[in-house]
């Protein structure tokens, strides 16, 4: 299991400030931490307390008759670990999703923090682009969300998409979602729309800086989207959730129907996003690519999340590697 008092990655080179994400905090988590708790702290020899029922040594912070201070909030990740250190920049708790009466989240929770690529691994039709989709605030006929979804400090779960997009976060959908008659070139501008008149010359850059990392999509530029392979249409998906300029990345299969080759190729992307600060949360059925280049990784099954570790446990679990490894 993950030791939430080690650094995650070698990516987390910067300081987290802790004024960071001053607007609202979330309430204190009474419900049982995702991570183990800290072993508990050497507790003073019993005093005598006359007029008083025995006072306890609190050892989880947040559990219930423990006072934690206003100015060291905890969120759910971070229960029993020193809250002014970390705090997850996406935290989900307790997330459930109903299509009509079909329940396809059961209670989900957890947390990916800045800097860190956080991988969900599960099979067809364990929820893992409903919680995608649910993040990002897609709207969806018939669906309904209890539960919570901070990002940024700032609740997000009844927010209207495109807010949540300005908050710096980006959807890779799984079915990417290419305009087929548009060209390439249109199909980033599309991404960048909602600033399109204010900010011409910014988007003109980052349109550069985007045929910068995908040579291939400067080749096609004019080329209609539609007639793009599999993987070019996969990285013009990236691209143009690139255009937004989001620090958080949210990536629905990328490796979907992708040859091997490509497979490969779209994790060095995702790597090298990470690489330059991006924090990515990744979910991919089958691939070991997934969970080697997570700093910590969640199986999701049926609605419910039912392992979590760093990216190497999780490689090396012999259930995971039974049903999602092909081991
Ligand atoms: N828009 C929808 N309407 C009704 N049911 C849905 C919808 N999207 C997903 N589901 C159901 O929710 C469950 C989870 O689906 P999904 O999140 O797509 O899983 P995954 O991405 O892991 O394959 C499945 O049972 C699926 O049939
Ligand atoms: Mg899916």
């Amino acid at each position: 299991m993950t030791d939430p008092t080690q650094p995650r990655s070698p990516r987390h080179t910067q300081p987290i400030d802790p004024q960071a994400y001053p607007q609202q905090q979330p309430p204190q988590q009474p419900q049982a931490p995702v991570m183990p708790p800290q072993a508990p702290a050497p507790q003073p020899a019993p005093q005598p307390m006359p007029q008083q029922a025995p006072q306890m040594t609190p050892l989880v912070p947040g559990a219930p008759g423990v006072s934690v201070s206003q100015e060291a909030p905890l969120f759910g990740g971070l229960v029993g670990v020193d809250p002014t250190r970390e705090r997850p920049i996406l935290s989900v708790r307790d997330l459930e999703v109903f299509y009509g009466a079909a329940r396809a989240l059961r209670g989900v929770s957890f947390d990916v923090y800045q800097g860190e690529i956080v991988s969900i691994i599960g099979g067809n039709g364990a929820g893992k682009s409903t919680t995608m989709r649910t993040i990002s605030g897609v709207y969806e006929l018939l669906k309904s969300v209890k539960g919570q979804i901070w990002f940024k400090g700032q609740r997000i779960d009844q927010m209207a998409c495109h807010k949540i997009a300005r908050l710096g976060m980006a959807h890779v959908p799984e079915d990417r979602r290419v305009f087929p008659q548009s060209s390439v070139e249109d199909n980033l501008l599309l991404g960048a729309y909602r600033r399109f008149k204010k900010e011409r010359r910014r988007i003109r850059a980052e349109v550069d800086d985007v045929y910068d990392r995908f040579p291939v999509l400067a080749e096609r530029r004019h080329r209609a989207a539609g007639l793009l392979s599999g993987g070019e249409q996969q990285m013009l998906a990236i691209a143009r959730g690139l255009m937004s300029n989001p620090d958080f990345l949210l990536m629905d299969e990328p490796s979907l129907g992708l040859a091997p080759i490509l497979v490969r190729e779209m994790f060095e992307i995702v790597n090298d996003l990470a690489a330059e600060g991006k924090t990515i949360l990744i979910v991919e059925q089958m691939a070991v690519q997934a969970l080697e280049i997570a700093d910590r990784a969640y199986v999701l099954e049926s609605g419910v999340i039912t392992i979590e570790g760093t990216g190497q446990e999780l490689v090396e679990d012999p259930r995971v590697k039974e049903a999602y490894l092909g081991a």
